[in-house]
């Protein structure tokens, strides 16, 4: 009995130092890319600067410990066997490569963009009429906002590039917090609102191949991409705006959105907290996981001032003086709990 403990414990021991092995790789793979993409920006834009609130000794110190924490929760995600490993699954270097070409190509284009400040200037061919206000704007290095096919082709990977790796594994925290609100039922219905490329929804439904998946958004060109790589048999995709949802009410167990509420402004993300709960059956859960707000983590608050900036993020800022956990106890949710893992924090709540 004891040798079988000793082995278990060889294996898991094993098993996490295998994941953060690969993590750290990663990262560093994000982390040169990072550097030369704002290189190569900066040298067509005075107006771009190279991120610095990592280059401060402490902080850059916390940040590894900080980035080390969130990969070993990540990696009780696998070993507990609650999320396959074939999702760690690297893609072709020819194929990251040629991507990253083009991503560099865009941090050229983006550094004309803001130096003209010309953010909400498309190109003729992209139709604009059926989205919000809002929503038609350029940002991080998407010379076209969520509107084209080539820039949903360049997201995921330039989103890895600006959290140096973490996007993935702070995407994930969503995971333990379904995995309690299922509670093994696959009868449980899950909605995921602002699904852009699909990389949370793949994390989720290879995660509970039982359950049923409804995955929404409101760029057309995003949803093309989601469809394009996932053809899964519990996942349907429909076109949705979070804040008007075309779902009967209380049609859904678990209803939870990644990275969208620092994207809309303060009434849209009211009204999208109130569509969430609606479309909630009683008892359902809500999670919404999104940036750090202020005062999560003073050592970010650097990171946090330059996000918008960086990044042109007009919303950013009002964001991070919402918090999250108020936002869901006004809007009448229950047991409210959040966790922040480095640069996100999820909330989640009963309704
Ligand atoms: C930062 S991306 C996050 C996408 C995805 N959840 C992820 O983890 O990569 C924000 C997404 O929100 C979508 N979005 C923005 N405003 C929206 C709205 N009002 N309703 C639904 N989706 C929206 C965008 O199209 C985009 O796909």
């Amino acid at each position: 009995m004891a040798i079988l403990s000793n082995l278990n414990s060889l294996v898991t021991d094993l098993q996490k130092k295998s994941y953060l092995a690969y993590a750290f790789t990663r990262s560093a793979l994000y982390m040169g890319q990072f550097e030369s993409l704002y290189r190569v920006s900066k040298a067509f834009s005075p107006l771009v600067e190279v991120p610095t609130p990592y280059r401060d000794k402490a902080v850059e110190e916390f940040l590894m410990a900080d980035v080390k924490s969130l990969y070993e929760e990540d990696a009780k995600l696998f070993i507990e066997k609650i999320s396959p490993w074939v999702l760690l699954k690297p893609e072709s270097l020819p194929t990251h490569f040629f991507r990253f070409s083009k991503i560099l190509a865009s941090g050229v284009k983006m550094s004309k963009i803001r130096k003209e400040k010309t953010h909400k200037k498309f190109k003729p061919s992209i139709d604009l009429s059926k989205y919000p206000d809002y929503f038609k704007r350029t940002f991080h290095f998407q010379v076209d906002g969520y509107l084209s096919t080539d820039s949903a082709e360049l997201y995921n990977h330039q989103v890895e590039i600006i959290f140096n790796g973490t996007a993935d594994a702070m995407r994930r925290m969503v995971i333990p917090v379904i995995h309690d609100a299922t509670m093994g039922n696959s009868q449980k219905k899950i909605l995921e609102i602002a699904c852009g490329t699909g990389r949370a929804t793949e994390m989720v439904a290879k995660s509970f191949t039982k359950n049923h998946l409804t995955a929404t958004d409101l760029s057309h060109a995003y949803l093309v991409k989601a469809r394009e790589k996932l053809n899964l048999d519990n996942v349907d995709f429909m076109q949705a705006a979070a804040e008007e949802l075309p779902f009967k009410d209380e049609t859904y167990d678990i209803v939870y959105s990644v990275f969208l509420f620092h994207e809309i402004p303060e009434e849209v993300r009211e009204k999208a907290v109130a569509e969430m709960k609606r479309v909630l059956k009683p008892g359902g859960t809500l999670i919404i996981l999104d940036s750090i707000q202020v005062d999560d983590e003073p050592r970010y608050h650097e990171a946090l001032r330059r996000f918008p900036i960086d990044y042109h993020e007009p919303f950013y800022k009002s964001y991070t003086q919402w918090p999250l956990e108020k936002a869901l106890a006004d809007h009448g949710f229950q047991s409210v709990e959040s966790k922040r893992g480095f640069f996100s924090k999820i909330a989640w709540g009963k309704k």
